[in-house]
């Protein structure tokens, strides 16, 4: 009887608590402790706002949230550090941090233009200003950060359909 217990608890906790979960969101006070300059740059970006900013009865529609709040599962309330650098929690540890091939590996994405093209995208303009991606993130940059501003290489074209097969 025991060890069928033993068995079923190893089903149902075993996949919980193994070392290959997905990294997870941590949240921005962790990445503050090491980043604090992006951390207070980013704190006054409307990203941080993107859910307070929105009407009351706008913060509970799903079609709102996946941008405005693209991390609500884990009390983020807007676009933060990890929506855009990724789930923090298998990269954060300094001695990965600082090692560029295996903070890469365990979830620190790379950045570009795609990365804004998620969200920022032609149809949703409120302002009905022209979409101009290279000037917006011109003005993310997060100031007090050690590395100069860099412009993204441009989005390559879209891979095109696999031809049918015959
Ligand atoms: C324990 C301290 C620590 C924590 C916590 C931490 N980092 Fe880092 N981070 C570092 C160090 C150290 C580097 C390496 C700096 C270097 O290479 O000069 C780094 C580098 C980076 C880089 C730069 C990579 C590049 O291309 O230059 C990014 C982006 C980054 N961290 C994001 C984050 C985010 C997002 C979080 C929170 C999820 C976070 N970090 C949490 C210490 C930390
Ligand atoms: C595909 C992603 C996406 C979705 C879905 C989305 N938004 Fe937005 N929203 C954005 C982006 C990006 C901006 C910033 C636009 C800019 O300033 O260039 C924005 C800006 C806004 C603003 C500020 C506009 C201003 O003029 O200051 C409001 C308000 C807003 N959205 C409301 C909503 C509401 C309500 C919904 C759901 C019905 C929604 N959004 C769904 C991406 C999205
Ligand atoms: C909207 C997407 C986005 C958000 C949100 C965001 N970042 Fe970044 N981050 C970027 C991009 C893009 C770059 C590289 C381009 C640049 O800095 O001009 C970058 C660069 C960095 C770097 C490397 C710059 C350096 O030289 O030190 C660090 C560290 C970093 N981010 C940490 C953070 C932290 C911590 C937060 C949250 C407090 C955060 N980022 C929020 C997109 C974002
Ligand atoms: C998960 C969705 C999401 C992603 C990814 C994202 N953004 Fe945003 N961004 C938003 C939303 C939503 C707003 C509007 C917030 C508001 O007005 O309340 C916004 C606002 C901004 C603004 C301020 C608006 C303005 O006109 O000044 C800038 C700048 C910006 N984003 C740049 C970027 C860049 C650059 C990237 C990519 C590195 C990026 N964003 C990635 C959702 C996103």
């Amino acid at each position: 009887m025991c060890w069928r217990l033993a068995a079923v608890l190893v089903l149902l906790l075993g996949p919980g608590i193994t070392w290959s979960d997905p990294p997870r969101s941590i949240g921005p006070e962790r990445c503050s402790k090491c980043h604090e300059a992006a951390h207070t740059d980013w704190a006054t970006h409307l990203h941080a706002k993107s859910w307070h900013r929105l009407k009351e009865a706008d913060r509970k529609r799903p079609q709102c949230l996946t941008c405005h709040a693209p991390d609500r599962q884990n009390r983020q309330a807007g676009v933060h550090c990890e929506t855009c650098h990724g789930p923090g929690s298998a990269y954060a540890p300094s001695h990965i941090m600082r090692d560029p091939n295996l903070r890469g590996y365990l979830g620190l994405l790379p950045q570009s233009l795609a990365t804004c093209q998620r969200c920022h995208v032609g149809g949703h303009s409120p302002k009905l200003k022209p979409l101009n991606l290279v000037e917006l993130w011109r003005k993310l940059h997060h100031k007090g950060t050690k590395s100069p501003a860099v412009t993204p290489a441009p989005t390559p074209a879209p891979t095109p359909a696999p031809a049918p097969s015959p």
